[in-house]
C-alpha cells in the first residue's frame, strides 16, 4: 500500500465545502486502488488572517513543504477587501506560490460531450474543445519591480528573464509532446519589450522540440480566437497575467467555471486547485459545484503521486455523473435529470469512481 501525506488548505467561502467532497472522492478511490491518504489541514486566506493576523502563516508553508502535495480550495471575500494589500487573502496566495516555487500553472479547458449545450457559445463551436493553458505563475507583472502607488499614481512592471521564460516554455513543449504537438505562445510583442524577449526565447526552446509546431499570437487576438474557433488550440503558453485572463475566458467554453481544475508545479511540491474563486455569495448553501476541485484531486494523483489508475477512476466518475444527468445548480438548465447538492455530487462521483471498470 502507498501512503501519501496531503496538505489540505480549505480557505474561505465555498473552499471548505468543495475540499470536503474532493476528500470524499479520494478516500473512495483509495479503498479500491490500494492507497492511503493522511490529511493535514493548514490555514490560508481570510480565515488565516482572522485567526493569526497573517493570510499565510509560516506553519502553512512548513506543512506544505513537508507533504507530498497540496490540495487547495479557494480564498478571499469582500470581508477582507479593505485590508492593506499585504494582509489580503490574495497576497497570501501569491506569496504561497512564490514560496513553493510553483512557476508552472496547468489549466486544462475541456468541453464534456454531456455539457456541449452548457456553454454560452454555440455547441458546434465548443464541441470537442480540449486545450491546455500553461501559465507562468510566479513572475511577470504580478511580481515585477518597481511597483507601488502614491496619491495620484499606481505602477507595476512586467518583467521576465530569459531563464523564467525558458523553464515555463519547456513545460509547454513537454505537455504538447503528449498531446497534439502544437504550442501557441501568447504575447503582446507588437507593443511590449518583455514580449519580444518572450517570443525570442520561446523560439530558442522550440528548437529542442522539432516535432512540436510553434505559433505565436498576440493576446488580444487570442482572446478573440478563443471564442471564434477554440478548437484551433492545443497548448497555449502564456505569461502570468495573460494566462489569468485567458484561462477564465477558456473556462466559459466548458459551461461553468465550477468545472475546471488546475495544477501548479515547478519545484518539489505542487498545488492542486480549482481555477474558480471562493464565491462567498453562495458559500454554505450546498450549491457549489465540487467538480473542479475533484478534478484537481485527480490531477494531483496523476502529476504529484504518479497514481494514474486512481486518477483515471476519478475522471471516469466525473464523466459518468455528468452523463447520467446529475447537475449542480450552476448547470441545472443543461440536460439535467437530477439537480444535486455539493455533497450529493461528491457522493455520486465517489461511488462511480470506486465502482468503475477501467
Ligand atoms: C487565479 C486567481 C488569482 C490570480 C488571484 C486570486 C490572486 O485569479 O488563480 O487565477 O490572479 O492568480
Ligand atoms: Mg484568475
Amino acid at each position: 500500500m502507498s501512503i501519501y501525506n496531503i496538505t489540505l488548505i480549505k480557505g474561505d467561502g465555498i473552499g471548505p465545502e468543495i475540499i470536503d467532497e474532493a476528500v470524499k472522492v479520494l478516500d473512495a478511490v483509495a479503498g479500491v486502488s490500494g492507497l492511503e491518504f493522511n490529511y493535514d489541514e493548514a490555514l490560508m486566506g481570510g480565515i488565516a488572517y482572522d485567526i493569526t493576523g497573517d493570510p499565510l502563516p509560516q506553519e502553512t508553508i512548513a506543512k506544505s513543504l513537508n507533504s507530498d502535495a497540496v490540495l487547495f480550495g479557494a480564498i478571499g471575500g469582500q470581508k477582507w477587501d479593505e485590508l492593506p494589500r499585504e494582509k489580503r487573502p490574495e497576497s497570501g496566495l501569491l506569496r504561497f506560490r512564490k514560496e513553493l516555487g510553483v512557476y508552472a500553472n496547468y489549466r486544462p479547458a475541456v468541453v464534456y460531450d454531456e455539457l456541449v449545450n452548457a456553454s454560452s457559445l454555440k455547441p458546434e463551436i465548443v464541441e470537442g474543445v480540449d486545450l491546455m493553458v500553461i501559465r507562468e505563475l510566479i513572475g511577470g507583472i504580478y511580481f515585477g519591480e518597481p511597483k507601488g502607488r502614491d496619491e495620484n499614481k499606481g505602477w507595476n512592471t512586467m518583467v521576465y528573464t530569459r531563464e523564467e521564460i525558458t523553464r515555463i516554455a519547456h513545460h509547454a513543449f513537454k505537455i504538447a509532446m503528449k498531446r497534439e504537438k502544437r504550442v501557441c505562445s501568447i504575447d503582446k510583442a507588437n507593443v511590449l519589450d518583455v514580449s519580444q524577449l518572450w517570443r525570442e526565447e520561446v523560439e530558442e526552446v522550440a528548437k529542442e522540440y522539432p516535432e512540436v509546431e510553434l505559433t505565436h499570437m498576440y493576446v488580444d487576438n487570442a482572446a478573440m480566437q478563443l471564442i471564434l474557433n477554440p478548437r484551433q488550440f492545443d497548448v497555449m503558453l502564456t505569461g502570468n497575467i495573460f494566462g489569468d485572463i485567458l484561462s477564465d475566458e477558456a473556462s466559459m467554453l466548458s459551461g461553468s467555471i465550477g468545472l475546471l481544475p488546475s495544477a501548479s508545479v515547478g519545484n518539489k511540491i505542487g498545488v492542486y486547485e480549482p481555477i474558480h474563486g471562493s464565491a462567498p455569495d453562495i458559500a454554505g448553501q450546498g450549491i457549489a459545484n465540487p467538480i473542479a476541485t475533484i478534478a484537481s484531486a485527480s490531477m494531483m494523483l496523476r502529476f504529484a503521486l504518479g497514481e494514474n489508475e486512481a486518477a483515471d477512476r476519478i475522471d471516469a466518475g466525473i464523466k459518468q455523473a455528468l452523463s447520467e444527468g446529475y447537475r449542480t445548480k450552476d448547470l441545472a438548465q443543461f440536460d439535467a435529470k437530477e439537480i444535486c447538492s455539493t455533497s450529493e455530487m461528491g457522493s455520486i462521483i465517489a461511488n462511480y469512481a470506486a465502482k468503475c471498470k477501467l
